[in-house]
């Protein structure tokens, strides 16, 4: 029989955030798969997940580099699903860990394009902008308001997305923290931002003012509200 492909969702930092349902499949699965941007970089879904992991779990750690073009990448991703599905084969379960969640800007999308001839099951995680709003008591959505999500790059128009949009969550912001910095203090949103870096983890930090943030660690996101915070 072949084996399960599971996408577990660990949050981003805090490890009492992940669903019961995920620790049972972690306590018992025999392989992980653990993403890597750059080879022999380490895991930071491992680290929020190896407390529930049993002693004899084995890891196959997967590089996914962080490159632009696309055919190159299409390329590893098929290589690196083709890698998985041979564990499968064989009878192996094996349960890819994403930070945050599965369905949400993850490399788990990728190669479950790839692997849908098996059995899978995705278990959802909590997202970055979740953790986010509820570890600072901070609605993201209310009413008939409406949030937008956006992966943060070099050619985002802040000030569209700005005058467009009641909510917004900017990921990756690290990418462009120079331009949104600039745009927030010229339409002068300076109290309608938080920016958060690694939400959950031993080295968070929050930010309601940006005037003294020069540079930001990959695992930060910035969330906007029109209608400002709670005092
Ligand atoms: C590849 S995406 C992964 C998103 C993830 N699947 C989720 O559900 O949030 C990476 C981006 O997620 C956000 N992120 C991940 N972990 C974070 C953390 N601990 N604190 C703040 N933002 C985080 C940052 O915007 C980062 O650039």
């Amino acid at each position: 029989m072949k084996g399960k492909f599971f996408g577990i969702g660990v949050g981003v930092g805090d490890p009492d955030l992940i669903s019961y349902k995920a620790v049972k499949i972690l306590e018992k699965i025999d392989y992980i798969v653990l993403p890597e941007a750059v080879k022999g970089e380490g895991s930071v879904a491992f680290e929020i997940a190896k407390k529930f992991l049993n002693e004899k779990v084995q890891k196959i750690f997967l590089e996914f580099p962080m490159i632009k073009e696309l055919e190159k990448k299409i390329e590893i991703r098929k290589n690196n699903a083709k890698i998985i599905s041979e564990y499968l084969e064989k009878g192996n379960n094996v349960a890819f860990l994403t930070i945050g969640d599965p369905m949400t800007y993850s490399t788990y999308s990728y190669v479950l394009e790839y692997l849908k001839a098996y059995e899978v099951e995705t278990i959802a995680g909590i997202t970055s902008f979740s953790c986010i709003a509820s570890r600072l008591n901070i609605p993201l959505v209310l009413g008939n308001e409406d949030l937008k999500i956006i992966s943060v790059s070099k050619d985002t128009d802040f000030q569209k997305e700005f005058e467009n949009n009641d909510n917004i969550v900017f990921m990756k912001i690290s990418r462009n923290l120079d331009k949104i910095k600039s745009e927030i203090k010229k339409l002068n949103y300076e109290k309608n931002i938080v920016l958060v870096s690694n939400c959950g983890k031993e080295n968070e930090e929050i930010h309601y003012d940006l005037g003294k943030v020069e540079e930001v660690p990959y695992f930060s996101t910035l969330i906007f509200k029109k209608g400002g915070f709670y005092e």
